[in-house]
């Protein structure tokens, strides 16, 4: 029944190998190795897409369109089951609010309509992503395929190391979270208070180039430890979830009315803008918005518009950013590892990347925060790079922007 294959399998954007569906831990290309991580498996569509149940849970509501769901069904788990694993596990996660910001729309002189992800689980939508990723692994749990749990693995310091200790306290899977020297020791405690195992990453002498966390996170997850991650080769998974948040909006826009033309999504690592944009379809023009601090994606849409097939020359395409630097610090990330994925999604809908100005980013938070917004710098972005083009909107124009990353005092 094409209702419970929604998901057929997993391709390597790099070198297409396949992954059958029914495959247990899924998460990296069959080909990749350490001296070749360059690559990216991304979900194969199968059939149509079940038509949403009405919950206000968006794991409930999308469930037969994820992955994680397709192999627990492909693995004998019934509909029932799943429905119910997911209303255990995912417990909490919400249909956050969608709709239009006068006082942004008057700013801006077009209707800017928002959704306001702050309040989801752990306050970004890091959670979405790695919902799947633990959803697939407590399928897995029931079914009998995994006896024993090894420790999750993931290296960061900001809104996706919360979010992936909150759910790991949750389900009491241990977890280890690999972060900088530097991290703001408050943010260590909250890590504590979950119960998280933190371990802060000195560049050790005989170290290849690199993030050291990123470094001992590979290690760990050489050594069995599940990469519990939020960027694509790192495991495809993350890239499932995620799109629960672009059916949310285009559903919500319809709901209200509104016709989408343009959505602004803020890009660190790249996974969030490539699976609302899967999620949100082509009809809706997508504009990635990095800082003019940090724009290797933009960089890398240049170089890439020369080339004939870019995904096979990864290297050359995208190269990390020197010196990132911005206040919308959770997207300094010097590589989009999701690169391919975003460019997909802005080729199929007509948009490009958008480089915002440090004065925008700044602007943008102010402008957010005074319409009602409890969000972060980073959070905010998106709204930078639709000020960036303000020119080319009319007031007849619906654009969409997602505030995530609930700004902590
Ligand atoms: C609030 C917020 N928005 C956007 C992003 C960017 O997401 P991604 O790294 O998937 O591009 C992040 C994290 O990096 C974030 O914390
Ligand atoms: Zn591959």
């Amino acid at each position: 029944m094409t209702a419970e294959r929604a998901v057929a399998g997993y391709r390597c954007a790099v070198c297409a190998a396949t992954v059958d569906i029914a495959s247990l831990v899924p998460w990296q290309c069959p080909n990749r190795t350490a001296a070749d991580p360059y690559h990216v498996l991304h979900l194969l569509p199968g059939g149509d897409h079940p038509v949403a149940v009405v919950d206000p849970n968006p794991f409930v509501r999308y469930g037969p369109r994820l992955a994680w769901w397709a192999f627990a069904r492909a693995r004998g788990m019934s509909h029932d089951d799943c429905v119910a694993l997911t209303r255990e596990v995912a417990a909490g996660f919400l249909t956050t609010p969608f709709g239009r910001s006068s006082e942004l729309s008057d700013e801006v002189g077009t209707s800017v309509w928002v959704k306001d992800e702050t309040g989801q689980v752990a306050g970004s939508q890091k959670g979405r992503h790695l919902m799947s990723i633990l959803l697939h692994l407590r399928a897995a749990e029931e079914l009998g395929l995994l006896t024993e749990r090894p420790p999750l693995a993931i290296a960061s310091c900001g809104n996706a190391a919360m979010a992936a200790a909150t759910l790991a306290h949750r389900n009491g899977w241990p977890i280890d979270v690999y972060v900088p020297t530097w991290m703001d020791p408050a943010f260590g405690r909250l890590l504590d208070e979950f119960g998280a195992r933190t371990h802060p990453c000195e560049r050790r002498d005989d170290d290849p180039p690199g993030d050291p966390a990123m470094l001992r996170f590979r290690e760990a997850v050489a050594g069995g430890a599940i990469p519990f991650s939020v960027q694509g080769p790192e495991n495809a998974l993350c890239l499932d979830g995620g799109r629960t948040l672009g059916w949310e909006l285009r559903d919500q826009a319809a709901a209200a009315g509104a016709e989408l033309d343009r959505l602004f999504v803020q890009v660190g690592g790249g996974a969030f803008a490539a699976s609302v944009g899967a999620g949100v379809g082509a009809g809706v023009r997508l504009d990635t918005v990095q800082a003019e601090g940090c724009a290797p994606l933009a960089a890398a849409w240049t170089r890439a518009g020369e080339m004939d097939e870019p995904a096979s020359r990864w290297h050359d395409v995208m190269q990390p950013w020197p010196d990132p630097h911005s206040a919308a610090d959770g997207i300094l990330d010097d590589e989009t590892y999701d690169w391919i994925a975003d460019m997909h999604a802005m080729r199929a809908s007509g948009g490009r990347p958008v480089v915002a100005t440090e004065a925008e980013i700044v602007r943008a938070h102010e402008l957010a925060t005074a319409a009602g917004y409890q969000v972060s710098v980073t959070g905010s972005a998106g709204l930078a790079g639709l000020l960036h083009v303000s020119d080319e909107l009319g007031p007849d124009d619906d654009v969409a922007v997602i505030m995530s990353g609930l700004a902590r005092s």
